[in-house]
């Protein structure tokens, strides 16, 4: 099956791509660049733990710093140089072979894209379920004409099973899902009126290199992290011509 396919038919996802090894470093060195530098500039005595660790034991040092106001959607955007770097990889290749050249976006910062989240163990650092669409038809963002959006969410260090993305398949084909707007963190955000815990959604169990690519309609979260590691995970949207 396609990726198209997929992302349009009956589950609302594929998760059959992956990056490769060389890939997955690249990412990671990325994210990590970034991390160590907003450390650098926010937290300077705390530089030298996080530098000594990995970016998975983030968690043991995170007391050292305001994890909240750390860590804005600002902070965890990937320069335009990472992006193009990102582009020209295999994963990204197969899907422009489905879907053409695809554009790339964001909800408030238009022309970057690729950010990046990290979730430390526990549940306070993961969002309520949604579909990315209700974001858009809140007026995040302005979508360019003629184009569609999709979502790709990569697992950069994960613990399969503990950790990551749940999906609720084919939820995309309904469009009756109830939210409401409510004000949260200085952001009007969708609040699901549904009874989240009657949804089955299913975790996707992707390894480190895994990913999923999913329709902007499909209802998704990012689970509670009940792994030992901190979870770091990049995504983006890119948007298409129909
Ligand atoms: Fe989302």
């Amino acid at each position: 099956m396609s990726i198209r396919q997929a992302v349009e038919g009956e589950a609302g996802y594929y998760d059959r791509l992956s990056l490769s090894e060389e890939e997955l470093a690249t990412f990671r060195d990325f994210i990590r660049r970034q991390y160590l530098d907003v450390i650098a500039r926010t937290a300077p005595d705390a530089l030298e733990d996080f530098a000594g660790a990995p970016m998975r034991d983030y968690h043991l040092h995170a007391h050292h710093i305001d994890h909240a106001a750390t860590w804005t959607m600002e902070e965890r955007m990937l320069p335009p140089e990472n992006v193009r770097v990102i582009r020209e990889m295999a994963f990204f290749r197969a899907l422009e072979d489905e879907y053409g050249p695809l554009g790339m976006t964001d909800l408030d910062m238009p022309g970057r894209g690729v950010y990046w989240r990290i979730v430390r163990p526990g549940s306070s650092d993961v969002g309520m379920v949604h579909a990315d669409k209700w974001y858009w038809d809140l007026g995040h963002g302005t979508m360019p004409e003629g184009f569609e959006r999709l979502k790709i969410w990569i697992a950069i260090e994960t613990e399969p099973g503990l950790n990551g993305l749940a999906m609720l398949p084919g939820s995309h084909l309904r469009d009756d899902w109830q939210y409401h707007p409510e004000f949260r963190a200085g952001y009007v955000k969708p609040h699901i009126d549904e009874d989240v815990d009657s949804l089955d959604l299913q975790l996707l169990p992707l390894a480190p290199s895994g990913m999923a690519v999913f329709h902007d309609a499909i209802l998704h979260a990012g689970v509670e992290n009940r792994g030992r590691h901190t979870r770091i995970s990049a995504e983006f949207t890119a948007l298409y011509r129909p």
